[in-house]
């Protein structure tokens, strides 16, 4: 089977890029990482990266006079490491269309919350300290807003009475890792139908929970 070819942009500790690189080394994902590229200089992820021997280029913003020579510099790259598909993985930039147009819905992002709530930055404190009783994290395909492309698969977490923050913050970030390999695995498998906000997945498999309620119903 060909294996999709991946550029994974990271900014920080890269705990989704490693989750992405352990489904590939399990033989769950077929897929291959061509090339990593941070916008931040001695992260995590790029460690995780060499670890690897995965090939990893920092370009730094500093560099550059304006956001789109930034993301040309970008599409060079991921042009030259011949990238099928672009994984946005704790990439703290918002793209601009030089990015969005070199790879039209091609690029995914990974979000810790149930968009379309809780969008832009610190959202699981911002979900927790609203009061919620559920939140969660969402894959969806970049495009030209903060947050907002078509959604591909949502992960749903319970938030308890005697929670904080954190907790909350690592319970998310757990199912982050799994919907992630999944969504790049639909991809690969041409099992993505974009159709105008939906994607739909071709032959999904039944839903564990239909239902879920938090607090759990009595009688009801
Ligand atoms: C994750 O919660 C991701 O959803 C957000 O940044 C966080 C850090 O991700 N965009 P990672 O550990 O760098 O993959």
């Amino acid at each position: 089977m060909k294996k999709i070819n991946l550029g994974v942009l990271v900014s920080g500790g890269g705990s989704n890029l490693q989750s992405i690189i352990d489904s590939i080394e399990r033989g769950r994902l077929d897929a291959v990482i061509r090339v990593v590229i941070s916008n931040v200089p001695g992260v995590r992820a790029l460690e995780r990266s060499k670890t690897h021997n995965i090939p990893a280029v920092l370009i730094d913003p500093e560099n550059f006079s304006t956001r789109e020579e930034f993301d040309r510099e970008v599409v060079a790259v991921l042009k030259i490491h011949c990238v099928d598909l672009v994984i946005m993985a704790g990439f703290m930039r918002i793209l601009t269309p030089v990015l969005l147009k070199a790879f039209p819905m091609k690029i995914m992002n990974i979000h810790p919350a149930l968009l379309p709530s809780f969008q832009g930055l610190h959202v699981q404190q911002k979900a927790f300290d609203y009061g919620v009783k559920f939140s969660g994290c969402t894959v969806h395909f970049a495009d030209e807003g903060v947050d907002t492309g078509p959604i591909i698969i949502q992960a749903v977490v319970p938030v308890y009475d005697d929670d904080t923050a954190d907790a909350l913050q690592q319970r998310i970030l757990k199912e982050e890792h799994r919907i992630y390999p999944q969504a790049i695995q639909f991809y690969a498998d041409g099992r993505l139908e974009i159709d105008g906000r939906k994607v739909h997945i071709k032959d999904p498999g039944t839903m564990e929970t239909p239902g879920m309620h938090n607090p759990p119903l009595e009688k009801f």
